[in-house]
């Protein structure tokens, strides 16, 4: 498989064929370095990451990864470039692809990593935007089949806000490898039906499904992976918190819907997380709504159905594989 000189921007660019050869080079990749085993095929190259939003996941991985892979790499912060300020997004990626050999965009709208791409001669990888996570998906797919032991059939519930990045994201990467996606929340948060559409379209080919849920009891019944995100998004303002902790927190995963699932189902989140309201912006919530915990329990993040440590490590693991797929280093 050679997916030299490509964007890694959305995996609705990918065939399932091309996202399973990133999975298994991401636990071949692991695998080595786990085993001490050095290789720097890309020693010499140099890749850019711009982040226009805060990450520590995203950031670390990017960083980790091209340093194992024999890479440079520049950290752009929020603040620190030109970018889309005194600079255009065309100008910014035609500069950068004279410098460096692959950029990493964290951002707002998916347009501008497209953008991005568009005008850039090296390979651009998506860091999230609103509307995707694709280095996420990887990691997550790869964290599934570590724990569960194959994706074909897996029966996936994604609880919250499901229009958003992760919820998209998700519904992509299952219906694309044949797990069974549910998106369970409220309707007004249900995903966007032209997504759903293409993504039953894909799952028919996959022979997975897609459906969406309000009933809690019926969507977890027998669940193998019990997915959420954070209720409001890096982005988005602090006004929106009263209505979706009011529309959300009967999707709260807790001890019921962890009883409900399958009795070996594993519970995930891409982090960070509110499961604690220990951080300054969890303490401002509490403060504000009352609540000790959101989107999932303490009990529930604690507990040893609880992944969301291996998927992180695994973001690492999944973003070096696509830097060095995208690079030519591995086919
Ligand atoms: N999951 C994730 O993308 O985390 P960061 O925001 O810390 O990068
Ligand atoms: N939906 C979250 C994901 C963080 C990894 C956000 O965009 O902030």
């Amino acid at each position: 498989m050679d997916l030299t000189g490509r964007d890694f921007l959305t995996l609705k660019d990918y065939t399932p064929d091309e996202i399973e050869f990133l999975i298994n080079l991401s636990g071949e990749l692991k695998e080595k370095k786990k085993k001490g085993v050095v290789e720097q095929p890309l020693i010499g190259k140099n890749v850019a990451l711009i982040f226009e939003k805060t990450s520590t996941r995203t950031r670390c991985s990017f960083e980790v990864a091209a340093h194992d892979l024999g890479m440079g790499t520049t950290y752009l912060d929020p603040k620190g470039s030109q970018i889309g300020k005194k600079e255009s997004i065309a100008d910014t990626a035609r500069v950068l692809a004279g410098m460096y050999d692959g950029i990493e965009y964290r951002g707002f709208g998916q347009e501008i990593v497209e953008e991005l791409a568009k005008h850039s001669k090296v390979p651009v990888w998506n860091g999230l935007t609103n509307e995707y996570h694709p280095t996420q998906m990887l990691a997550d797919m790869l964290t599934i089949r570590e724990k569960l032991g194959h994706l074909k059939g897996v029966k996936f519930v994604y609880m919250g806000d499901a229009r958003y990045n992760m919820g998209n994201s998700l519904m992509i990467v299952c219906a694309k490898l044949g797990l069974h996606f549910t998106a369970c929340t409220t309707k007004e948060y249900f995903p966007n039906d032209e997504l759903v559409a293409q993504c039953k379209e894909w799952a028919k080919a996959s022979g997975g499904s897609v459906t969406l849920c309000e009933d809690v009891k019926e969507a977890t019944k027998d669940a193998d992976v019990i997915y959420t995100d954070v209720w409001v998004s890096m982005g988005e303002p602090d006004e929106v918190w009263e209505e979706r902790i009011k529309a959300l927190l009967p999707y709260q995963v807790n001890r019921a819907v962890m009883e409900n699932a399958s009795k070996n189902a594993i519970f995930m989140h891409c982090l960070p997380a509110f499961h604690d309201l220990k951080t300054t912006i969890g303490a401002q919530i509490h403060d504000k709504f009352g609540l000790d915990e959101m989107e999932v329990t303490d009990e529930v993040f604690e507990s040893l159905q609880s992944v969301v440590f291996d998927e992180a490590e695994n973001r690492m693991h999944t973003i070096k594989a696509v830097m060095a797929a995208t690079l030519g280093a591995y086919k």
